[in-house]
């Protein structure tokens, strides 16, 4: 069957996609267009022309899996070129997402109606690329450039009613069975009139830019667009459909994206798209495999973790009851979490409406009775393994058969936290970040018994909460902390050699990560888990906290911090650090960037190995896609396994040689060893 059909209805030649899943513009669906496009133009008997898709969505874009490979004619721009050309107005239908070529198809048709629930948008640079096949000139031209300035540079899509609001859709079809009729009659409609159909290249808007407005825009997603350079690259085409006429516009659109989509920053968020995809697929999993329905969910612990939790819940309409063993704690908990609520309304991102709805569906206890009920239970307690396995023997007593029951533990042994329970099968580690409202990553840790279905459902979860789940197997810190220990191992050893924590962090920062170790501690406090009574002065931990630097909340930790919390590096901090370093007789040395970075980044790789050695990770991409999604490793790199393939297994392995004598208990994983000798990379 053809992924491009036609039929006429009336004097409309209806054109329909269905190349599922989401209508790709691959070669076959461009020729198919381009005959559509003849053949509306070469019959006396079509009048206009509406452009539509089967299945669950208008065109999602490009295909992705063509870039990088020979092109093959059409190209995408000809076939918008041809649509837009047409002597008859065409009208592009949409349901689902119009995104990237597939807002681009839409921007070449003269006019666009879409049911409410459709978003548009040109996620293009999300990809490491910008729009390619006219977007960064049409949009500016249809929407003005200070409505298209933000899609086409964040790849943030609009949702329907707010791309009517801004012209870039000229109807409104409520009800989706009825979109593809009120389209045709809509093309009938403007058929009938006498202009010439519209096209989005003439529009007087685009001239009532203000010059700032790029320069303002650049200065005010400075943060977050950092270190990404295809934002810049897609500002720069905008500003071209401002200075240039549409045809030099077009061409300079051309040069930028040819660059841009061999670049290694689109090879790498390529690779995270595609990963987080594969991330969700558990390969020895039946395709066919039951879900459990998870109507009520039970957290144990009303402290930052456990609310952060029930936030997920709460706002995707699932009732939480949360169980503390204090009344003072408890309302506490459940006061922050309403806080949270009411400053997100208050931002305008949710409604009153939706904070009632959530806070309705929450409910406090101080008895795990009232938790017999739920579907899934995580308890997020004190991180030790006797208080675990007494909380899991309670929940073994009091949940009901076939009822989940998970721990959010960081590091602690999964097996035998199960083990505690008479039901192994229905354990499993649910391991959250923190701020886990916020945080996308979820590792969900297997138990060696954990019942096939448990995870199964436990994936399912994790998409309707709208997190980026990765299975993980049994270890000491899973696949993230685990990696992150091999990191900090380095960093503490790097400040004793005689590198400053401020050089570290930088290293660190300059590389991409939002923060370094050393601010990461001060931000988290250096007296977590600090006994002051306790301490002897033997760590330099010890001796920070024993003088009152124990973090951004005492102005000092290993740095000194102004009122507005700017740091400064501590001299003080240097001595106490030259002081350990001077008792262990270990001589202190100046340390260039590149060795700091190699033994930071390298060590991660060779954990990254191992744990793919062990079968932690079901594979390299899972592990790229937990330090993305919980611990700020730059995107734009790809992950740490696929930044390894790009600098080169065997730089990796040569730098961790090179770098031996200072990390003497560093075991090279030997599939490492054995990709590098052969040539081979971790992904493909
Ligand atoms: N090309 C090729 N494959 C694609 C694709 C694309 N543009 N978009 C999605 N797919 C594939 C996915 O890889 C996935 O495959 P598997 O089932 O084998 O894993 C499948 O389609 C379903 O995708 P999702 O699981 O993501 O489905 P969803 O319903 O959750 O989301 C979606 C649908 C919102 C469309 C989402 O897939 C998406 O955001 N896609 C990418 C959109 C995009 O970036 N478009 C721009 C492309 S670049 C471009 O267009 C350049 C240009 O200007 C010339």
């Amino acid at each position: 069957m053809s992924v491009i059909s036609t039929r006429i209805q009336g004097d409309v030649l209806v054109v329909t996609a269905d190349n599922p899943p989401v209508n790709a513009l691959g070669a076959a669906v461009r020729q198919g267009l381009m005959d559509a496009m003849r053949q509306a133009a070469s019959d006396d008997a079509v009048k206009a022309v509406v452009i539509r898709c089967d299945g669950r969505t208008f065109f999602a874009g490009a295909d992705i899996t063509e870039f990088g490979k020979p092109p093959v004619s059409p190209s995408l721009p000809e076939v918008i070129d041809a649509i837009e050309n047409c002597p008859k107005p065409v009208v592009a239908a949409i349901h689902g997402t119009a995104l990237g070529g597939g807002l681009e198809v839409a921007l070449g048709c003269h006019y666009r109606v879409a049911v409410p629930s459709a978003k548009l948008g040109l996620p293009e640079v999300k990809l490491g690329i910008l729009p390619g096949a006219g977007g960064t000139q049409r949009l500016p031209r249809v929407v003005g450039v200070e409505a298209a300035l933000p899609m086409i540079v964040t790849g943030d899509p609009v949702p329907a009613k707010k791309a009517k609001a801004m012209g870039l859709l000229d109807a409104l079809v409520e009800d989706e069975a009825g979109l593809e009729d009120a389209a045709i009659a809509f093309a009938q409609d403007v058929a009938g009139r006498s202009e010439h159909p519209v096209s989005s290249r003439r529009s007087d808007r685009i001239a009532d830019t203000p010059p700032s407005a790029f320069d303002d825009f650049r200065k005010a997603n400075a943060r977050r667009l950092k270190g990404f350079e295809a934002p810049e690259a897609c500002i720069q085409a905008v500003e071209a459909a401002v200075s240039q006429p549409y045809e030099e516009g077009i061409k300079t659109e051309r040069v930028l994206f040819q660059k841009f989509v061999t670049g290694t920053q689109s090879k790498a968020l390529r690779h995270v798209f595609f990963a987080e995809r594969a991330a969700q697929k558990i390969d020895d999993l039946p395709k066919d495999i039951e879900i459990l329905p998870i109507r009520k969910v039970g957290i144990i612990g009303a402290g930052t973790m456990g609310g952060g939790i029930a936030m997920n819940f709460l706002s995707a309409g699932i009732p939480v009851t949360m169980v503390e063993m204090k009344q003072d704690a408890l309302d506490r908990g459940m006061g922050i979490i309403r806080r949270n609520y009411d400053n997100t309304a208050k931002k305008g991102r949710i409604t009153q409406q939706q904070v009632d709805t959530a806070m309705s569906n929450l409910t406090g206890s101080l008895d795990y009775a009232d938790l017999a009920d739920c579907d899934l239970v995580i308890e997020a307690v004190f991180e030790l393994m006797d208080i675990k396995k007494q909380v899991f023997g309670k929940l073994d007593s009091i949940m009901k058969p076939g009822a989940i029951l998970a721990t959010n533990t960081s590091y602690l042994n999964v097996n035998e936290i199960a083990a505690s329970t008479g039901r192994p099968e229905w354990v499993i580690g649910l391991h959250f970040f923190s701020p886990a409202n916020v945080m996308r990553l979820l590792e969900i840790v297997r138990g060696d018994r954990t019942a096939p279905q448990v995870l199964a459902t436990a994936m399912k979860l994790a998409r309707t909460i709208g997190k980026v789940a990765v299975v993980s197997g049994v270890c000491h810190g899973f696949i993230g902390n685990r990696m992150l220990a091999a990191r900090q191992k380095q960093a503490n050893a790097l400040l004793m050699e005689g590198a400053k924590p401020h050089q570290i962090d930088q290293v660190l920062l300059d590389f991409g990560f939002p923060m370094g170790p050393f601010q990461m501690a001060d931000l988290a406090g250096l007296d977590l888990g600090w006994k002051e009574e306790e301490s002897k002065g033997e760590t330099i931990r010890d001796v920070l906290c024993e003088r009152g630097r124990r973090g951004q909340k005492t102005g000092k930790g290993f740095y000194d911090y102004d009122e507005k919390r700017n740091r400064t590096p501590s001299d003080e901090v240097n001595a106490i650090v030259a002081g350990f370093a001077a008792k262990s007789g270990k001589a202190q040395r100046d340390i260039g960037d590149d060795e700091i970075r190699e033994r930071l980044l390298f060590p991660m790789v060779n954990e990254g190995a191992l744990i793919l050695e062990e079968g932690i990770a079901q594979r390299a991409s899972d592990i790229d896609m937990v330090w993305l999604n919980g611990y700020g490793w730059p995107a734009y790199t790809g992950g740490p396994m696929f930044w390894a393939d790009i600098v080169g297994l065997s730089t990796v392995v040569a730098g961790l040689e090179r770098h031996g004598d200072a990390m003497p208990d560093l075991t090279i994983s030997s599939l490492l060893k054995d990709k590098a000798a052969k040539g081979e990379r971790f992904n493909g």
